[in-house]
């Protein structure tokens, strides 16, 4: 059928559910066709909202026009799509942030509501019903299962030839729940293909339309550096014994800062050849694998711009022995991430003195992307490090700040710092010990006497804050400000 016959199915209120993760592997014909229905609905007077469930983000042509249309009430668990956070930080549209690992099991477990469509992107499609997927996994097992209906877009863009590369495997639910045997990042425990019941497939629209991903920043002096300090702090843990000789395996995180950063460690020749078990895999391991640095990559997606994944499908019988594409729960899996030992290496927007983190809220109010697989992997990790400029908006904004305007990882569970000025390892330390190393090690010079002054000002206790001012940074800021201008 075609996208447009498709969308005639589904009603307001109905819960969409859609194949990939980030803008790769996602659907991008029916929610086209859908937001135009949205839009051609609310022209005539009448209301027409979905429910969204994705793998992750998704690309223009699923959050972007659906937003647009003003057509989506609720959405889980991620995005970063700018119609998208306009939507939710302006109280358009629901929006439920979660880690990315327990998504599937909180449909299982009935805490959301079961999707009444899954739309599904795949290469390639049987009779009796089985998919091969495109080039992400996301949540796709438990919708095309779960979901009443199924609705395919079979893509041509993406070759028949990624059968093998999807590894798909849902865990059972407690009290019947096993261990979930990856002992090594390249082990199977699956099968290529999920398999769904061919009644409910009630269509299969013919595409022929590429991913989404935008292209990277290219790498500054900034990045490179925040990215020299993580390869030379790693080595010197190597040197001294706290990470195997062997290494251990990379989690690196989503954005621009992350690809630069995952570049630096590969290019460091003291870092022996390593792995990665990631959720997202950027375009930098794809770079590092074709230097022979990087052996074999474990994620959720590929999320490659353009140019890469197709150099990756030209080149086929070079990559497909070293990339696996699992489902989200078990790409972040805490149980595996904990086995395994991961390096996890994410990006805070801020910091505070302290080594709380938050990723997710500019200010404290509004929503950048969400928490992602940041927490299954922080809380986690053998090493679990948080990188970041020092500074942001030209020099007005310390990202190190005396308490974080949000949380979403803390003192427990963050084990390192890093900005272009370096490293602060938080490792056993108390408080006021975390404070002063993070303010001589990572603060930009500009705010390191105001972040001084403000632990001297805090009221004595274990944690010295000055709950007046605990939030001064901020508020200096919130009017086009200044943070070196903030009143203590
Ligand atoms: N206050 C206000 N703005 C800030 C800020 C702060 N403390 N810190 C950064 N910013 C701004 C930057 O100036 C930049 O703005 P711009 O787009 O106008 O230039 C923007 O936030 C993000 O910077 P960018 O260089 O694009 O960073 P990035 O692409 O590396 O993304 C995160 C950084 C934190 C947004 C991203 O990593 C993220 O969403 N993380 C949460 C989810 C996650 O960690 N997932 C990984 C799990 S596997």
């Amino acid at each position: 059928m075609t996208a447009e016959e498709a969308v005639t199915l589904i009603k307001n209120n109905d819960i969409i559910s859609l194949s990939g993760f980030t803008a790769t592997g996602c659907p991008k014909a029916v929610t086209r066709a859908l937001a135009a229905k949205a839009e051609e609905q609310h022209s005539k007077g009448f209301f027409f909202k979905i429910g969204l469930y994705t793998g992750a983000s998704t690309g223009e042509s699923a959050d972007g026009v659906l937003s647009r249309a003003n057509s989506i009430s609720f959405r889980t668990p991620y995005q970063s799509n700018i119609d998208s956070r306009n939507a939710l930080n302006n109280y358009n549209m629901h929006y439920f942030d979660l880690h990315l690992s327990e998504f599937a099991q909180y449909l299982r477990y009935g805490f959301l509501p079961k999707p009444n469509y899954a739309i599904l992107e795949v290469c390639d499609i049987t009779k009796n019903g089985k998919i091969i997927l495109t080039s992400a996994v996301g949540v796709s097992p438990t919708i095309a299962r779960l979901a009443d209906k199924v609705i395919i877009e079979l893509n041509q863009y993406h070759p028949k030839k990624l059968i093998g590369v999807h590894d798909i495997y849902e865990p059972f639910d407690p009290p019947n729940r096993k261990e979930i045997p990856i002992y090594s990042v390249n082990d199977r425990i699956g099968v290529p293909y999920i398999q769904i019941d061919p009644e409910k497939i009630i269509g299969i629209i013919d595409t022929n339309l590429p991913n989404e991903i935008s292209p990277f920043s290219l790498s500054n002096n900034l990045t490179k550096q925040i990215g020299k300090n993580v390869a030379n702090f790693l080595r010197m843990e190597m040197t001294i014994g706290r990470i195997p000789l062997s290494f251990l395996p990379i989690q690196s995180g989503v954005g621009n800062i992350a690809n630069a950063v995952l570049s630096a460690i590969g290019l460091n020749e003291e870092i022996p050849k390593f792995e990665i078990y990631t959720e997202v895999i950027q375009d930098a391991v794809i770079e590092l694998m074709e230097m022979n640095r990087v052996r074999f990559a474990s994620g959720c997606s590929l999320s490659l711009t353009t140019p890469m994944l197709n150099k990756v499908y030209d080149e086929w019988d070079f990559f497909k022995d070293k990339l696996l594409l699992r489902p989200q729960e078990i790409s972040n899996n805490p149980e595996i991430v904990r086995r395994l030992g991961l390096i996890s290496i994410n990006t805070a927007l801020e910091a505070d003195i302290f080594g709380n983190i938050n990723s997710t809220h500019v200010g404290g109010t509004k929503m950048m992307n969400g928490i992602g697989g940041s927490g299954d992997f922080c809380r986690n990790a053998y090493l679990s490090i948080f990188t970041m400029p020092s500074t942001a908006k030209d020099g007005r904004i310390s990202t190190i700040v005396p308490m974080v305007s949000h949380v979403d990882h803390n003192e427990h569970s963050v084990k390192i710092l890093i900005t272009e000025h370096g490293v602060a390892d938080l490792r056993g330390l108390s408080p006021v010990q975390r404070a002063k190393t993070i303010i001589n090690n990572c603060v930009d010079d500009q705010y390191k006497d105001l972040l001084f002054k403000y632990l001297l000002l805090g009221q004595k206790g274990h944690t010295p804050h000055k709950i007046s001012s605990a939030l001064s940074f901020h508020d200096a800021i919130s009017n086009g400000g200044d943070m070196k201008n903030v009143k203590l």
